[in-house]
């Protein structure tokens, strides 16, 4: 792909894929090193009704202050970017009211990862006018306690309604948790975000289109590398979300302790202890982190190749989220972590196999570069079904990436298992069963996974780069009863 910068109509930038306003001016640097703000919780409505999880969330264009004295226009629910966190329990109903207060644009709320029914789960198909109200409702079954979240998913906008801030973390807490409440519960929403020096978010350029917009600053809850403080020996249950459009984060902690207790659909069998972790678009992680050394602990990313087009490659390695100032005094002693977390059933032997192939197809037209995204040779079509699947039978889906990127590979309503990855004539099983909803293909790989949908109706599979999920690489699977 080196050589297309020199193509008309390409602009790929000079670094991290700016577009020449913000070049000219160079990015705006943001404060950093204030203490971590906890996202703001969405009040539940119910009064004294128990079980039901009720609230109203409204999008709308809103004013940040990212850099002093320059205002940010940005769009936020409730007022907010990230939006309120959503908390409620297995078992709960929830009832949203969503109030679309964009103007001139549609938009949905999609419960990513959640499996609701397919009528309300904010599909393209499903939109909400500009100034319209709807109500989802759907219930949040047994079992399916996990770190989900939410955010639109409007045809042809998601992409740009994401990073302009609309998303927001939806935890659902299980009844009977094993972690010790000792540790907190705590969400680090990592967004990203690209500011132009008088503080405005540029568009989207060419390069972000294909290699997915990657911005100038890695946020959690909206700040920029915040501080929090612990006490030496403490615990900290993070629960860790890749809620960006496209950038991949190779995590590492140092001098702390890291040790992987779920992933995007909850808890993990048992703790596995780990150096770093990759979390691609999308994905989430639960983590326990052992503060057992006094002085500085750092989140910082690590460098990763994820295949990049063109000129601008951001540069991936040795930033720091998050600093955690751990006292020279120990604390209060923390309980251990329980041995075993859950159980996770196996999905068992497959009745179908699908197979989808990811690739990449670019050409100059008349109008420019022209880029699509596909899924075994098509784009998406929201008229179109791409697959027939019966509710209730685990089928084993072969997703073969042969594009030069990588792809964060979604499917909503449901929770698979990875089963396998090849890559240049070696497989190898994962390191442990877990639930995802969101599992990365890197370039040349292939991803075997099991896959059950419980509930009837259309669910959308896509790329997670959301500009690729835009760009064509998004399909349909209609599920039967
Ligand atoms: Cu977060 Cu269609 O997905
Ligand atoms: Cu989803
Ligand atoms: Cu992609």
């Amino acid at each position: 792909m080196d050589g297309m910068s020199d193509m008309p109509g390409m602009d790929m930038g000079g670094h991290a894929g700016h577009d020449m306003g913000a070049m000219t001016h160079g990015p705006a640097a943001l404060p950093e090193g204030e203490a971590l703000r906890a996202l703001p919780p969405l009040a539940n409505e119910a009064g004294r009704r128990p079980g039901l999880f009720k609230a109203r969330l409204m999008a709308q264009s809103a004013t940040a202050r990212f850099v002093a004295d320059r205002d940010t226009s940005i769009l936020a629910y409730n007022g907010m970017s990230p939006g309120p966190m959503i908390q409620a329990y297995e078992g709960d109903s929830v009832e949203i009211t969503f109030a679309n207060r964009i103007e001139r644009e549609q938009s949905t709320i999609h419960w990513h990862g959640i499996p609701v029914p397919a009528d309300q789960d904010g599909n393209p198909m499903d939109p909400v006018a500009a100034g319209a109200d709807r109500v989802y409702a759907f219930e949040l079954p047994e079992g399916s306690a996990g770190s989900y979240w939410y955010h639109p998913h409007p045809h042809g906008r998601t992409a740009e309604q994401v990073y302009r801030g609309l998303a927001g973390a939806f935890v659902v807490k299980a009844k009977d948790d094993p972690v010790p409440v000792e540790y907190g519960d705590t969400v680090l929403m990592l967004t990203d975000l690209r500011l132009a020096a008088d503080g405005s978010m540029p568009d989207s350029t060419m390069a972000d289109l294909m290699n997915g917009r990657v911005g100038d600053h890695v946020l959690v809850n909206g700040q920029k590398n915040p501080r929090l403080k612990v006490a030496m020996g403490a615990k900290r249950r993070l629960r860790l979300y890749n809620a960006t459009n496209a950038r991949f984060l190779r995590l590492a902690f140092a001098n702390a302790a890291m040790t992987v207790i779920g992933s995007d659909g909850g808890l993990l069998e048992k703790p596995v202890a780990t150096d770093e972790i990759l979390l691609s678009p999308a994905e989430r992680v639960e983590v326990v982190v052992a503060f057992d050394r006094p002085g500085a602990a750092t989140l910082t990313t690590l460098d990763y190749d994820r295949g990049w087009m063109g000129a601008g490659r951001p540069a991936d390695a040795g930033l720091t989220l998050l600093t955690v100032d751990v006292s020279e005094t120990p604390g209060e002693a923390m309980p251990p972590l329980p041995e075993r977390l859950r159980p996770i059933a196996p999905l068992g032997a497959p009745t179908v196999s699908r197979r989808l192939v990811l690739t990449e197809t670019m050409a100059m037209n008349a109008n420019g570069m022209e880029m699509d995204f596909l899924i075994n040779g098509k784009a998406f079509d929201m008229a179109r079904v791409d697959i027939v699947a019966r509710a209730g039978e685990t089928e084993l889906w072969e997703i073969v990436n042969k594009a030069d990127m990588d792809h964060p590979f979604h499917v909503h309503g449901t929770q698979f298992q990875v089963i396998e990855r090849e890559r240049g004539g070696k497989v190898a099983k994962p390191p442990y069963l877990a639930w995802k909803d969101t599992v990365n293909v890197a370039r040349g790989e292939t991803v075997r996974l099991l896959i059950r949908q419980e509930r009837p109706g259309a669910r959308m599979y896509h790329c997670h780069i959301l500009e690729h999920e835009q760009l064509g690489m998004m399909g349909i699977v209609d599920v039967q009863v």
